[in-house]
């Protein structure tokens, strides 16, 4: 995993291009570390795989090395709590991504598989290179998809299209995906540099603070009445109205 941060844009790099970006609980362990660490002054952050694939997803030795090397059965063998514990760590690896204060952009390129496509749902924004590739393996595997991907999903696709995609573990190409919306943008592999590049310039003209409060108020509105929404709205306008204005007002003493 590699982590470079320039100006106010971080991109973390998943660097094991000879095993296709396969992921293990080290992957997500970094993932989190990075999250936890993140400079302040980082607005965009950039995920994307080295070589042909995004990521292939988990690491399939998880399924067959021996108890105690970081295996499927070592956490099988742990008590219930140890056990989901040990999944919660693996979710911080993903759940920060969603942070108000930063944008995430996912860039996909080939095939993005399980622990890969849930990898890219979690991210608020996805940009596909035109061969990308997503599929949800985890039930053809015998699992559930547990690395937070399952609600950005159904958000994205709807429950229906959700079930299918999951239930079927089929492969969704970009341009369906681009159909779905399960991606912002879809662009030959060799313009997606460029593409992130300038989707990212564009998320840094606007303003900061705005950009966080507005991300907020998206975030939370799904749970939300349209009354409560509204009040939620008023009262990150107020915050803003104060920060802009607030100087002035106190200056004419009204
Ligand atoms: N875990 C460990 N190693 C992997 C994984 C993986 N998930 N995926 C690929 N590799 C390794 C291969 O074993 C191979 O290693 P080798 O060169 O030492 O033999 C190398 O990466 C390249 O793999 P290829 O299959 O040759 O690459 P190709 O580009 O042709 O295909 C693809 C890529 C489609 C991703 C294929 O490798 C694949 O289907 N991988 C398995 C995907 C999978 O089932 N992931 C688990 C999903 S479930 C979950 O994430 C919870």
């Amino acid at each position: 995993m590699r982590f470079e941060v320039g100006g106010e844009i971080a991109t973390i790099t998943m660097d094991r291009p000879e095993k296709r970006n396969a992921q293990t609980f080290a992957t997500w362990s970094a993932l989190a570390r990075i999250g936890r660490n993140l400079p302040g002054h980082v607005r965009v952050v950039v995920i994307r795989g080295e070589g042909p694939s995004f990521s292939a997803g988990i690491d399939l030795r998880m399924f067959t090395t021996a108890p105690g090397q970081g295996s499927f059965a070592s956490v099988a063998a742990l008590d219930t709590d140890a056990l989901l514990e040990r999944v919660t760590e693996a979710q911080q690896g993903f759940l920060w991504l969603r942070r108000p204060d930063i944008v995430s952009i996912a860039v996909v390129q080939g095939h993005a598989i399980g622990a890969g496509f849930q990898l890219a749902l979690s991210c608020d924004l996805r940009i596909l290179a035109d061969d990308a590739k997503f599929c949800m393996k985890e039930p053809a595997l015998g699992l559930v998809p547990d690395l937070t991907g399952t609600k950005p999903l159904v958000e994205l696709v709807g429950v229906a299209k959700a079930v299918e995609i999951c239930l079927t573990a089929r492969t969704v190409e970009a341009e369906e995906a681009l159909r779905l919306g399960l991606a912002e943008r879809v662009v030959p592999r060799e313009r997606l540099d460029e593409a992130v590049g300038e989707l990212a310039a564009a998320l840094l003209t606007t303003d900061r603070d705005a950009a966080a409060a507005t991300k907020r108020l998206l975030l939370g509105a799904a749970a939300r009445t349209l009354e409560e929404q509204s009040a939620a709205e008023r009262a990150e306008q107020a915050v803003r109205l104060r920060t802009l204005f607030g100087g002035e007002r106190a200056a004419r003493g009204d």
